[in-house]
């Protein structure tokens, strides 16, 4: 790690969304269209190490390799201005645990690592109880899941005032989130052009934004009750909308391959022979399935086995992000 004063190293899990964020409302600042709810996921993740250097130039690094990021530097440009430090150059060294394919959400963790590591790093005060609304504006601005990524559990992101809130911690409910991984490489379109045209051209936007208050409620009310059935549903439910609504944009947005097909009718037939089995996808090929650890492993043996399911991974809810070490004399 760099030697300096003023740094913090940051880790941070993944999340997925159970009701999808799927568009903006203001592109500039990065507001959602819609509000989203998420479970954050161990143990794929990132490690961000942050330190802010005086007089010297930015470099970001991930994986071990130099980047030229401009979501990650228009995040760095936010917090200069905010915390007053326009004289520092940004230091940062990141580490993706979230294996490389499309569409598995490592840049909610790695934008969540490197906001709460930059916030650390330049002395602001911060609270895990009580995290600070200007920090999860930094961090909306570098993803706009990013924020979820802040909390353990079961989390909502509010539309208007784009507050996080905790509906349950990680251990309150033991559940699985199987990724079945049906590509490599990066995916066609990213999230952020993608939802530009769904927004732009798509007939169908209109009604998901309208519906989508309801599915929240929902899947938010299935989760106070531990409700796996009516969670899932209502999930499978923001899933379909939301690929119908990138499917109806011209050009459209197909996301799923033919695989990701093979697997949502498997997951559908695990359902009718009494599994409790339910699936959603974002913005990539792979199929995510929500399940109890007492049927992860028929679930996965039963994926595996179709052509083109390339490995089905296990994932399970975990904590918010954590400073591991933060030092600083700068305000
Ligand atoms: O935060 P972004 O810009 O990568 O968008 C994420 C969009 C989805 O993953 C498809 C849905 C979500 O709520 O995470």
């Amino acid at each position: 790690m760099e030697l300096g004063k003023n740094y913090a190293e940051v880790k941070a899990g993944i999340n997925i969304a159970l009701i999808k964020y799927w568009g903006k409302r203001d592109t500039l600042n990065n507001l959602p269209a819609v509000g989203s709810l998420s479970i954050t996921l161990a143990p794929w993740g990132s490690t961000t190490r942050f330190t802010w250097v005086a007089g010297a130039q930015h470099r970001f690094s991930l994986n071990g390799a130099e980047q030229n990021d401009t979501k990650v530097l228009k995040l760095i440009k936010e917090i200069q201005t905010y915390a007053g430090l326009n004289e520092y150059g940004a230091h940062i060294e990141s580490v993706n645990t979230v294996p490389t394919a499309a569409g598995l959400a490592s840049s909610a963790s790695g934008m969540a690592a490197l906001g709460l590591a930059s916030w650390c790093a330049a002395g602001l005060p911060y609270s895990k109880t009580q995290i600070p609304q200007k920090l999860i504006d930094l961090v909306r601005i570098g993803s706009g899941s990013a924020p979820r990524s802040l909390l353990g559990g079961f989390v909502t992101f509010d539309r208007d005032g784009c507050t996080l809130r905790q509906l349950r911690k990680a251990s309150e409910w033991s559940l699985c989130l199987l990724v079945a991984v049906v590509s490599k490489g990066p995916k066609e379109v990213s999230s952020r052009l993608g939802m530009e045209r769904t927004r732009d051209t798509s007939p169908y936007f209109k009604a998901w934004i309208e519906s989508h208050p309801a599915d929240l409620q929902q899947a938010e009310e299935a989760i106070l009750r531990k409700d796996l059935e009516a969670l899932g549903e209502v999930m499978e439910h923001s899933t379909a909308k939301m690929h119908a609504c990138a499917w109806s944009s011209r050009p459209p947005l197909l996301y799923l391959k033919g695989t990701s097909l093979n697997v949502l009718e498997s997951v559908h037939q695990l359902r009718a022979q009494g599994i409790g089995a339910w699936a959603t996808m974002d913005a990539g090929p792979h199929v995510k399935i929500l399940c109890e650890p007492k049927d992860q492993n028929l679930i996965i043996k039963t994926l595996t086995a179709l052509d083109g399911v390339l490995e089905v991974l296990t994932l399970t809810p975990g904590e918010g992000a954590e400073v591991l070490t933060s030092c600083s004399s700068l305000t």
